[in-house]
């Protein structure tokens, strides 16, 4: 964790729940689980079409803010499918989740990410870029990968804009998969993103952006990683669909913990 920078934690809900009434609730019950810590920055990004009804539950709190789990760099316009941050802005959202890598999956590349993430920097929103190898080699080849993936993604980024900027560190194997890095391992991985962004700019510059991890985080892991990994928060996928689970992780990044 850095000095003066809360701890951040995003519930990344994925294509779930199935439908508009769970999904309220479960943006209730967290509400309620959550009350009013003001030592961890919390954010919950559902499926966009839930936004506007899991903003009208949000938007009296101080503690939960809104994110989206993808978005259009363009305003408006012939773009079948797509959704614009104007769009969103609308409801609140404050942090867009760019490069996630199971859009990766379905073709989404580096210039597009950066296109994305510029749009949302000129938006004034935050922008938290997803980076992670596929698998790992002995030879710590998949380093030069994510190394890509960070200067790609950040083309064009100003070092003043660097206080919007999250990188999420989501090793593709570990996602929903059960198995995590080694405490260890993340905070080798902190201090590769670190030294990347040192190169790219001035230390005191890139150590406003906080680095995430992400990958079959739950409450009983989540401690030891965060405190062993030095990250500054977590991204949760299925752990943030169950209220008390995500609870307990949020509590064990509170810095009173
Ligand atoms: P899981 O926490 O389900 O492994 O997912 C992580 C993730 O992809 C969050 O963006």
């Amino acid at each position: 964790m850095k000095k003066g920078i809360l701890p951040l934690i995003v519930g990344n809900w994925k294509m779930n729940p199935l439908s508009i009434t769970i999904a309220t609730s479960l943006a209730k019950n967290i509400k309620t689980a959550v009350g009013k810590i003001d030592d961890v920055d919390i954010v919950i990004a559902p499926p966009t079409v839930y936004i506007a009804s899991v903003h009208a539950i949000l938007k009296h709190s101080k503690t939960i803010a809104l994110g989206v789990q993808t978005i259009h760099h363009e305003k408006l316009g012939a773009f079948t499918g797509e959704i614009s941050i104007p769009m969103v802005h609308e409801f609140s959202v404050r942090y867009i989740i760019l490069g996630h890598s199971e859009r990766r999956a379905l073709g989404e590349d580096d210039v597009t990410i950066n296109e994305k993430l510029t749009a949302t920097l000129k938006a004034g929103m935050t922008a938290i870029l997803c980076i992670g190898e596929k698998k790992r080699d002995e030879g710590g080849l998949y380093l030069s990968g994510i190394e890509k993936q960070i200067r790609a993604g950040l083309v064009g980024v100003s070092r003043t804009k660097l206080s919007h900027v999250v990188i999420a560190y989501e090793p593709v194997w570990a996602i929903g998969s059960g198995m995590t890095p080694t405490a260890e391992d993340i905070h080798e991985m902190r201090l590769f993103i670190e030294k990347i962004l040192s190169d790219m700019y001035e230390r005191n510059y890139a150590q406003k952006v906080r680095v995430l991890y992400g990958g079959s985080v739950d409450e009983k892991n989540a401690r030891e990683l965060f405190v062993g990994g030095t990250v500054d928060g977590f991204l949760v996928g299925g752990a943030s669909l169950h209220v008390k689970t995500f609870r307990d992780i949020i509590m064990s990044v509170r810095p009173t913990h």
